[in-house]
């Protein structure tokens, strides 16, 4: 095994056993399918595999949902990887990716380098498609929010801290962001699963107005 691989196979276990009692969406098979899928990416768009793997696993153990506290320091991941004895620079490398990773609405950044291009989209790519919609109704019900309101409009054009605040329902979640995401990949591969996923989501929204109105 070479110390690349080592370090991958800590990775993967430090971050399972993070998640093991995590079940808001932000579990560990949220984390592995990101982690396949930006490998996936990154083997086509050429970027260090080995960077966005890291990267890729650890993205969420600093989430500001989930550790509010390391959020801003992202402690875990560099308490962890300064165990493994990665330098400080490459250390500072993979906190830039996950710093840059998250939606933030209209604050939401494009990352700086291809190995951070390639996390954002394969993270987003799990919000949306069937994966998305499931993802977004356990979200919904974790944190006791009505499924649909036709009296509520969906807040268009938020801010970060209008983002983190909001509180509304799960359909409206589709137009604040889900349906957002299609065009805010950075890479051509990502681009590409991202239509098809993107078209299956309103389908199932053009269904499920077919259905609340009795139209099908
Ligand atoms: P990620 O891990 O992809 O960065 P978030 O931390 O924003 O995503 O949220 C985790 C999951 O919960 C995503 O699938 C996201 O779309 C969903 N989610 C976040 N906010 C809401 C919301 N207000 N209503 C429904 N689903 C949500
Ligand atoms: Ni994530």
């Amino acid at each position: 095994m070479t110390e690349q691989e080592r370090l991958i196979e800590k990775t993967i276990s430090f971050s399972k056993q993070y998640f093991a009692e995590e079940s808001s969406g932000h579990d560990w098979f949220h984390t592995e399918r990101v982690y396949r899928m930006a490998l996936k990416i990154a083997m086509q768009e050429g970027a260090d595999c080995n960077l966005v793997g890291v990267a890729a696993l650890l993205h969420d153990v600093d989430d500001r949902k989930i550790s509010p506290n390391t959020a801003e320091t992202k402690s875990n991941t560099v308490r962890f990887l300064t165990q493994q004895q990665c330098s400080e620079a490459w250390i500072q490398k993979v906190v830039t990716i996950i710093d840059e990773v998250s939606f933030r609405g209209t604050d939401s950044v494009i990352p700086s380098t291809i190995e951070g291009k390639c996390v954002q989209d394969a993270d987003r790519l799990d919000a949306i498609g069937a994966i998305g919609i499931a993802r977004a109704f356990a979200f919904g019900g974790n944190h006791h929010r009505q499924m649909h309101n036709p009296d509520e409009a969906p807040t268009m054009g938020m801010d970060a801290e209008t983002y983190y605040s909001a509180s509304g329902t799960t359909i409206n979640h589709f137009y604040e962001k889900l349906l957002l995401l299609k065009d805010m990949m950075n890479t051509r591969t990502a681009q590409e699963i991202a239509e098809n996923r993107d078209a299956y989501m309103r389908n199932f929204l053009n269904q499920f107005f077919g259905e609340w109105n009795a139209n099908k």
